[in-house]
């Protein structure tokens, strides 16, 4: 069993998301590639894959959209599982919103399984347009990673691409 995890990220937080849920898959037995979108190739091979994104201004990344343009039907014949990292907030509400096109791509891949957690922003890491909008928006850096949701999560996408 083999699964491609595709990451759209721009400042590293939710790769290191993905490199988690990899490797909870491969300790489950499930080989585990992690590629960001661009450097998709092919699907040929993988049974599962497990799409993730940052989400910016409202929206997964555009990398992520130009997967899903592209990869689209081949994505609707293997267990697809989708997430978002996005809100600064640990509170339950923040986490209701997940991108309307994020939703729709669920949809269109029959996706088994979607999930949005929390984000990361580290301000030394922003450019200062970046930066500004964290102002004007009212956004506070920190870490709302919830590890132990996401770790949980690759368990059961590990359970649900296992019983195939
Ligand atoms: C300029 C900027 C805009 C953002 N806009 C949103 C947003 O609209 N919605 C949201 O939930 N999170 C937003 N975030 C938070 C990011 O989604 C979060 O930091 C995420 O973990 C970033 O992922 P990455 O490090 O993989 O790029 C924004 C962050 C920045 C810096």
């Amino acid at each position: 069993m083999k699964a491609l995890v595709v990451v759209a990220s721009k400042h590293g937080s939710t790769l290191e998301m993905g490199r988690a849920i990899a490797d909870v898959l491969g300790e489950r037995g499930i080989e585990a590639v992690v590629l960001p979108p661009g450097k998709v190739t092919s699907l040929e091979g993988f049974d599962a894959v497990v799409l993730g994104s940052g989400v910016y201004s409202n929206k997964m990344l555009p990398t992520m959209t130009a997967l899903a343009y592209r990869w689209g039907d081949q994505l609707t014949t293997r267990r697809v599982y989708l997430f978002c990292s996005g809100p600064l907030d640990a509170s339950p509400q923040a986490l209701v919103n997940l991108p309307l096109e994020a939703r729709t791509l669920a949809r269109q891949t029959g996706a088994r399984s979607v999930r949005h957690f929390g984000g990361r922003v580290d301000s030394s890491e922003l450019r200062p347009t970046e930066r500004a909008l964290m102002r004007m928006t009212g956004s506070r850096p920190g870490d709302y990673r919830d590890w132990p949701a996401v770790v949980a999560w690759a368990a059961e996408i590990a359970d649900d691409a296992l019983a195939a």
